[in-house]
């Protein structure tokens, strides 16, 4: 009987629980509601675009020696690298802190993306304290601005208010995409390029522009001085191509040619490139890079991180040889290394 009695008190407490929870949680959920709209108003319209674009520093406890200084003010604020990115892709965190820990130390780091992948790469503990310590944005540009395609990424990169509204007192872009990486390896510093207009990767071994823009550095000044006088035309060529065609003949500017001026391998390669372009992630391979055993296994020594941005299968899951167009990505495996 006792234990009759306790058990129906026991089931009589576990309601009344439930009802205290049931009452806390819509009181948060009040609470939550309520919250928004004690947003500060910032009365510099230029000031309250970039602040609406900027994602929060999350709530990391730091001690700063000097309270008032903008974390930001450690690094050089005309040199930023760019990723412009809607999809939540799972390697965009390796990735950008491989990113911050080869390119020269006084650059900054932005990542534009959709509400999607800022989540993604503003959760994680390694990029939080990026943000902490002023060397990472995230952002999301407001309307009407949108990223959610190549075209419209084509025309927030040829318009010259993107360059004013969100990249002001910028004058150097590394501009990288989920396919493109730098290599540990190389022995040239990102800095010895500053005097370059625009550098990318060469199309053919002799390119008169070799300015692929998957991995390219370019310079804000010559950007902006071809947008003042020349407008892309919706749906046409690529923002580099466009680029290409009127940075070329721009007077006084410096663009890279074929192979021995390139930054990055994308078509054509060459030895100690400081980065590679993979287009969408190995799925769209150049034969004259990536068809060679012997390349391969050299690319891949060279620039393991290759790794993070490519689709692989491991080298025993391997069908024998296959020719490199008939299954592209399958034949490109990080090579096993041999025994010494
Ligand atoms: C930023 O870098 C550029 C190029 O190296 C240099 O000319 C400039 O003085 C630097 N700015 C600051 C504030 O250090
Ligand atoms: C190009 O598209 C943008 C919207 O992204 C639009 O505002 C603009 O008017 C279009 N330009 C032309 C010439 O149609």
């Amino acid at each position: 009987m006792a234990a009759v009695l306790s058990s129906s008190t026991g089931a009589f407490a576990l309601t009344r629980t439930k009802i205290l929870l049931a009452i806390s949680l819509a009181v948060t959920w009040w609470f939550a509601s309520v919250l928004p709209h004690y947003r500060p108003t910032i009365e510099a319209k230029f000031k309250a675009r970039l602040g609406e674009a900027l994602q929060k520093i999350p709530s990391i406890k730091v001690d700063w020696d000097t309270a008032s200084d903008d974390p930001r003010d450690a690094y050089n604020a005309s040199k930023v690298a760019l990723m412009i990115e809607a999809r939540p892709l799972p390697h965009l965190v390796p990735q950008i802190l491989h990113m911050i820990s080869v390119v020269p130390p006084d650059w900054r780091f932005l990542f534009i993306g959709s509400e999607e992948s800022v989540v993604t790469v503003g959760r994680a503990f390694a990029t939080k304290n990026q943000q902490v310590i002023g060397k990472l944005d995230l952002m999301v540009l407001p309307k009407p601005w949108e990223i959610d395609n190549k075209e419209n990424v084509f025309r927030l990169l040829t318009d010259i208010r993107f360059y004013q509204e969100f990249l002001p007192g910028v004058e150097w872009i590394l501009k990288y995409e989920s396919d493109s990486i730098l290599c540990a390896n190389s022995q040239t510093s990102l800095n010895e390029w500053l005097d370059w207009s625009w550098v990318g990767a060469p199309k053919t071994p002799d390119d008169r522009f070799s300015g692929n823009g998957g991995l390219s550095l370019r310079r804000v000044s010559a950007i902006k001085r071809v947008l003042s006088f020349q407008a892309r035309f919706n749906d046409s060529e690529p923002e580099d191509e466009w680029f290409g065609k009127r940075v070329y003949i721009l007077p006084g500017a410096k663009v890279a040619a074929g192979v021995d001026q390139a930054l990055a391998v994308e078509d054509v390669y060459f030895d100690n490139a400081m980065g590679y372009h993979v287009r969408n992630g190995g799925r769209e391979l150049a034969e004259s890079v990536w068809a060679d055993r012997e390349q391969r296994r050299k690319i891949f020594g060279y620039c393991p991180e290759l790794s993070l941005i490519m689709d692989m299968k491991l080298e025993k899951e391997r069908c024998p040889d296959p020719p490199p167009s008939s299954y592209p990505g399958a034949g490109y495996a990080v090579p096993t290394p041999s025994p010494p």
